[in-house]
């Protein structure tokens, strides 16, 4: 377990950042048997095993490069360098836990969804990956858009197209690199390639392929009529398997890049936003999560693929046979404090956090930051918007606000934009019976606070959130026959360690907050334009 000290340290960041995967500790000894989980991150690969308890007992991980922007807006990657970094990932938690390879039964993955990896007929790369965050692909989503018509992709995948998604990556390889395009005979993603790499295998997931804009969700499958439409050959997408079901077996070359044993059982494994919900027990209808990362995402386990009609949440397949998933994406979430720390100068002070002194200067201020608003729209938005030109906004500003009301302001704007998720959700009778709070910004009490009272709702702090990487685990072990199912393993594993309640009049206060809050888009879009 990463210890209290460490916890406290950089809070937004990502779970999975540099800094974070650097500071790996040794959580425990070998002997039983063990599942391991691989997440292939932006930032690196963690490679985590867990006993049948639940208890960690390994932990590796290795940085990536940093992903490159030949130009604005662009994101991409070399995949080769996501292997290279599992190889050494793995070996790192086999070898500082002394955890025996033989005693892995089952290993599973997850993964930054939605990129786009090409390789040719010799299984060589064809050019870097297109990762999730690259932006270039507006024109293309604009044809699916006329092509489709305005609610035909939603109807066929039940999500919109978005520049994120693999598809509109896809068609502007084939409109703009035509050589590229006519070079590709298999196309996966970016933890698909790791596991191809580590068994031989061409396999994906139900809930990693709803990202990419081709899986009939609803119904589980690759949507024929997309692929029909967009020309786009079924044969060079891999083979469908729900995430606990094992889809290949470690190769004679994986095993020598790993150290895993020849032959140990893979199973399929999920995006990086299912397996983590996996991790947090985020499994049955009414089960919610709230994250604030570097982005923050609002994801709730459904037992029908729910749809926005207007497609501002994604649906997509959950982690679990029969279950779907919705959930809204903030761009800047803990990213728009890390931005306020950086661009306004919060040195640490005596070995103390810089986010500590944030939070000491925000809990000064009141609920509501005496009318100052901030709209955390950094790189644009997703949810609700869907509008890459949006742009932040600090708004309502008097003479009298001090420093301490910008950083809550900052705060609260952060929890008003993942409230719009939970405001999606009640126009879609989504249901909500609990809420667990993850990412760095729930290791902050004062953002816990803010968020309970935003949300009107009481949130919950599970024992040990371990990211993406912890719930590909459990799936291998459901893979393994550990547990019966992932409801199984949910209630056996995740344990909630608090619960905080609203606060009856603050959460007034930041009520109305919000009510301005959401008329201050709608006026501004205009100008943003
Ligand atoms: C989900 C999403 C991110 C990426 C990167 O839609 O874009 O979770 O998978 O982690």
């Amino acid at each position: 377990m990463i210890s209290s000290e460490k916890r406290r340290t950089n809070w937004p960041g990502i779970s999975h950042s540099p800094s974070a995967l650097a500071r790996d500790p040794v959580v425990g000894q070998g002997g039983s048997i063990t599942y391991l989980g691989i997440d292939v991150g932006t930032s690196g690969t963690r490679a985590l095993a867990i006993d049948s308890v639940g208890k960690i007992v390994a932990s590796g991980s290795e940085e990536h490069e940093a992903f490159r922007s030949p130009r604005p807006g662009w994101a991409e990657q070399d995949p080769r360098d996501w292997w290279r970094a599992c190889g050494l990932a793995v070996r790192k938690a086999l070898a500082t836990a002394n955890v025996s390879a033989d005693r892995i039964a089952c290993v599973g993955f997850s993964g930054q969804m939605h990129g786009a990896v090409l390789l040719d007929p010799d299984d060589e790369v064809v050019r870097s990956a297109i990762i999730w965050c690259d932006q270039r692909s507006e024109a293309q989503s604009k044809e699916l858009s006329d092509s489709f018509g305005r609610d035909g992709l939603i109807q066929l995948t039940c999500n919109p197209p978005l520049t994120n998604f693999t598809l509109t990556k896809l068609l502007w390889v084939r409109e703009t690199e035509p050589n590229n395009w006519s070079r590709v005979a298999h196309v996966m993603l970016p933890k698909d390639y790791v596991r191809f790499r580590l068994t031989g295998e061409r396999a994906i997931d139900v809930a990693d392929a709803s990202g990419t804009l081709m899986l009939d969700v609803a119904n589980r499958r690759w949507s024929a009529e997309v692929l029909h439409k967009t020309e786009i050959d079924q044969r060079l997408l891999p083979t469908l398997y729900e995430s606990s079901q094992v889809c290949g077996k470690v190769s004679a070359a994986g095993a020598e890049a790993t150290g895993l044993r020849v032959g140990t059982p893979v199973v399929a494994g999920a995006g990086d936003q299912a397996a983590g919900a996996v991790g947090m027990g985020i499994a049955r209808a009414g089960a919610v999560s709230a994250i604030i990362g570097t982005s923050g995402v609002v994801f709730a386990a459904t037992d029908r693929p729910a749809l926005d009609p207007q497609g501002r949440l994604h649906t997509f397949c959950h982690a679990i046979p029969g279950r779907w998933h919705v959930m809204g994406v903030t761009q800047a979430a803990g990213l728009s404090l890390r931005w306020f720390r950086d661009r306004f100068g919060f040195a640490a002070q005596n070995a103390r956090d810089p986010y500590d002194i944030l939070a000491d200067e925000a809990s000064a201020a009141p609920a509501g930051s005496e009318g100052a608003l901030w709209l955390p729209y950094l790189m644009g938005e997703r949810t609700p918007h869907l509008d890459p030109n949006a742009r932040a906004a600090l708004l309502g500003l008097t003479a009298s606000h001090t420093r301490g009301h910008l950083i809550r302001a900052v705060m609260e704007g952060v929890a008003y934009s993942l409230k719009d998720t939970f405001t999606i959700f009640g126009e879609m009778r989504i249901p909500v019976t609990s809420i667990r709070l993850g990412g760095g910004g729930a290791r902050s009490p004062l953002w816990r606070q803010i968020q309970a009272d935003v949300y009107a709702h009481e949130v919950e702090i599970v024992a040990a959130e371990e990211g993406a990487a912890y719930g590909a685990a459990i799936l291998a072990g459901v893979g393994a026959g550990a547990w019966n199912s992932v409801d199984e393993a949910c209630d056996s594993v995740v344990r909630v360690a608090s619960r905080i309640a609203p606060n009856a009049e603050a959460s007034k206060t930041m009520q109305s907050s919000y009510a301005t809050y959401r008329k201050i888009y709608p006026a501004l879009r205009r100008v943003f334009e």
